[in-house]
């Protein structure tokens, strides 16, 4: 076989796929509740959108994201996440002018060329959530609330929630400075990007993944100790919600998000189970983007769900394949035009009917039936149309029960 999906890219498959619809399916349950819509976004947008929000020196914009031209010369890039083109569609809605607090959720694909390896593709899909409109530290002990519901729904147990305050543009010049400071004398040790960084994005430092990088910083001041007083009286307001709310979690100092666009709140939820790709989960604040996308200020907040990384850590009693409840085997062709009105009508009352179609011999169809893991399986011949009466099969306990043939009195059957 000459074809093959591309680097960093994979089908997912039945049965697997049942467990990304439970996890959906949980998500929009929960998402109900909690008053979050979902909106639909373009996988495709504007290169510069993402480049003004995300950050010219980031990761993702320097090196992951898929960018090209299209035929008419514009430069077009696949999202690589979701915030940024969340934030493009409520300025351009003028979702702002919605009740507040305006809660969305999404669902689908994103793209970034990293370096494919466990857990870590080029295409994975997030379930992500954004919450406008509101700046009082309530709503991010909500939503973090909100996602652990989602998470402990979807069957995950074991998790981390770290969280921490980035500050906002008050406190950041001091931070720089600092951080700055510490890193002068060690510039030597750093990778060529940070020395670059150095001068115009120092916090991007902090997020680098070269190992002689992560050794050099060690002992860098946190953020957390350059806070202004709105920036902590807000952090001190989300640790005493989350604690009323009784969302476990723990304060990490050393979280760096690897996007530019978050003010205060930040955080992650990992698990020890995955290896060196342990965040199942991350968000934060962006209180100022929607005003850096021509909108009013508006603040708002969001998290985004890794769904490769939460698939491998469901629970095996929920990887459970789902079978047809009914097999029919017609024996001749008038038979077999009859098998194929009943499975319509018995798919009317919601069963999950499969019949033969062609002429294979009845053992075959046995078969057949077998393979598909049928609980039932009902012949239908000449005798049994003209008494109109079949015999169901319970393929698992062998068990067989006479029943007309008559819709209810089938599903009876069936159900039995
Ligand atoms: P992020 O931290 O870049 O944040 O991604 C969120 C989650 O997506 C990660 O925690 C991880 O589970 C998953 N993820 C990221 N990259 C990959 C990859 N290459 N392969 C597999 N999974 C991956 C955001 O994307 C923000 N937009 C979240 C947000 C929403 N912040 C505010 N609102």
């Amino acid at each position: 076989m000459k074809y093959k999906t591309l680097k960093g890219l994979q089908d997912i498959l039945p049965p697997d796929i049942l467990i990304w619809q439970h996890i959906e399916t949980i998500s929009r349950d929960i998402f109900k509740i909690y008053g979050y819509q979902e909106i639909r976004l373009p996988i495709l947008e504007s290169t510069d959108i993402f480049i003004r929000s995300i950050g010219e020196t980031s990761d993702i914009v320097e090196k992951e994201m898929y960018t090209f031209q299209d035929k008419g010369g514009r430069s077009i890039t696949l999202r690589p996440e979701g915030t940024a083109s969340f934030v493009r569609a409520y300025v351009e809605h003028h979702l702002y002018n919605n009740a507040v607090p305006q809660k969305y959720y999404y669902m689908g694909p994103m793209f970034r060329y990293e370096r494919p390896q466990a857990y870590r593709y080029r295409q994975f899909y997030q379930i992500g959530a954004e919450a406008m409109g509101i700046e009082d530290p309530k709503l991010d002990a909500e939503l973090i609330s909100m996602l652990a519901r989602i998470l402990n729904g979807a069957g995950l147990e074991n998790l981390n929630f770290e969280i921490t305050s980035i500050g906002c543009k008050h406190c950041r010049p001091a931070y720089k400075n600092a951080l700055k400071n510490f890193l002068q004398s060690k510039l030597n040790g750093f990778c060529g990007d940070c020395q670059r960084r150095f001068e115009i994005n120092p916090l991007r430092i902090l997020d680098c993944k070269v190992p002689d990088c992560i050794a050099s910083r060690h002992g860098s001041p946190p953020v957390i100790d350059y806070l202004c007083e709105e920036c902590k009286g807000h952090f001190d307001g989300l640790k005493h919600y989350l604690k009323m709310l009784r969302v476990p979690h723990t304060i990490n100092p050393n979280l760096v998000r690897g996007l530019d666009y978050y003010t205060k709140t930040a955080f992650e939820v990992t698990s020890e189970s995955l290896g060196s790709q342990k965040a199942v989960a991350a968000g934060g604040r962006y209180d100022g983007l929607v005003n850096e996308f021509g909108g009013p200020p508006a603040p708002g907040i969001g998290f985004a769900i890794g769904m490769e990384r939460i698939v491998p850590l469901i629970k095996d009693s929920l990887k459970k394949s789902e079978y047809p409840d009914l097999f029919i085997c017609p024996i001749g062709p008038e038979e077999s035009e009859e098998a194929l009105i009943l499975a319509e009508q018995l798919r009317e009352n919601g069963l999950w009917i499969e019949i033969n179609y062609d002429k294979s011999s009845l053992k075959s169809q046995m078969r057949k039936a077998g393979r598909l893991g049928a609980r039932n399986v009902i012949v239908l011949g000449e005798d049994e149309l003209k008494k109109r009466e079949v015999v169901v099969k319970d393929m698992m306990s062998g068990t067989e029960v006479k029943t007309s043939i008559d819709i209810q009195e089938l599903i009876k059957a069936i159900k039995a």
